[in-house]
């Protein structure tokens, strides 16, 4: 009996011992999975944050979005582009931001870095993204953005069919006519004028009511990119870059014209300006247009999800695009013209 009881006592003391160290094992894994999932660590609870003021952010302190912030993980990311990666920040049910986490740059260039956020944070407009706020810390600056519930325009037109919507004709239109009213507030209305620079259809992104939003104007004066990002040189993206840039490198409003009209062949056409097509053709997106504009063959050019559109507008609006596309600057319209004509095209004025 005594031998029983002593053999109980040591299977108990086993099973104990082998519960406890699953326990302990399972802990130490979950921490590691924890860490290597975990996209900011410790160092993010060491920086700055700097709130402009709006009454959203009320419900942001510094203390939330650090917790919130240390508990990004890759699941949240939105995308990434050449100055970050882009993370969908979940404050509540009702309210969630988007921050952008962009590397550190050097000392000499984190000196105007404060100022220009405060420039871009005074800008509030109906087709801008707002940013509310950053977060400076000694590995990273986190800029915070106003969410945009539909992502961007290069995802609507050119992602993955399985999460793509496509666009009807209305919307293309509405989406062109309030980016460039975007972009005329800024070249036009803001002082000092501000020159995007790098105008693309990922910059503009969609809001609740596909409303357009012109995003990360200032970024390409504030940020040298990521090298490894090829589609980006010194600021701007290929493809979407005016002519004179590459031998001038200086970016200049009717630099952000030419851009636009490359995002107005986008809508379109549905195609993307360095499409695999045209370069295994030896060609790119502007200079086929041009060429099917010029023998009167817009139809063929037209995106074939477009059915059913009205082909006068069309028509004028591959006018206008072109009219962007000059390729002598002084022959390109203002940002200001361009929404313009834009605007008279549905107002049935018609465009000269
Ligand atoms: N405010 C936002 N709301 C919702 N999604 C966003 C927001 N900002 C960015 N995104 C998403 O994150 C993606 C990556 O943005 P990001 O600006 O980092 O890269 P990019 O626009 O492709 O290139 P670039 O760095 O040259 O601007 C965008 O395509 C968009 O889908
Ligand atoms: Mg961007």
């Amino acid at each position: 009996m005594g031998n029983v009881r002593v053999l109980a006592f040591y299977i108990t003391i086993c099973c104990i011992a082998f519960i406890v160290s699953k326990v302990i094992i399972s802990f130490l894994l979950y921490q590691r999975w924890k860490r290597k999932h975990s996209i900011f660590q410790d160092s993010i609870s060491v920086g700055k944050m700097v709130i402009f003021r709006s009454e959203l952010m009320r419900c942001l302190t510094e203390d939330v979005f650090l917790k919130k912030t240390m508990k990004l993980t890759n699941k949240d990311i939105l995308g990434s582009g050449g100055y970050g990666t882009v993370y969908k920040l979940t404050v509540n049910e009702s309210i969630a931001f988007a921050v952008k986490r962009l590397n550190r740059g050097s000392e000499d260039r984190d000196k105007g870095f404060e100022r220009e956020l405060k420039a871009m944070g005074d800008i509030k407009h109906r087709n801008i993204v707002t940013l509310h706020g950053y977060f400076r810390s000694p590995q990273y600056n986190l800029l915070i953005y106003e969410l945009m519930p539909n992502g961007s325009l290069d995802a609507l037109l050119h992602g993955k069919s399985s999460n793509k919507m496509t666009l009807d004709w209305h919307s293309r239109y509405k989406i062109a006519v309030g980016a460039a009213r975007g972009i005329s507030y800024l070249h036009h209305d803001c002082i000092p004028h501000i020159i995007h620079r790098d105008i693309k259809s990922s910059n503009i992104l969609l809001d609740d009511n596909m409303e357009a939003r012109v995003s990360d104007f200032g970024l390409a004066t504030l940020m040298e990119p990521d090298r490894t990002h090829v589609s980006t040189i010194v600021a701007g993206t290929f493809g979407y870059l005016a002519p004179e840039y590459y031998e001038t490198g200086r970016a200049t409003a009717k630099g952000d014209v030419y851009s636009f009209g490359v995002v107005l062949l986008e809508l379109l056409t549905g195609k993307r300006p360095m499409d695999e097509t045209f370069i295994e053709e030896g060609t790119k997106l502007v200079t086929w247009v041009k060429a099917v504009v010029d023998e009167k063959r817009e139809e063929q050019a037209i995106d074939c999800n477009l059915d059913s559109c009205p082909v006068e507008e069309v028509n004028q609006v591959f006018y206008v695009a072109l009219t962007c596309l000059e390729s002598e600057p002084s022959k390109r319209p203002t940002m200001a013209e361009v929404l313009k004509m834009l605007e008279e095209i549905k107002s049935n004025k018609h465009v000269s």
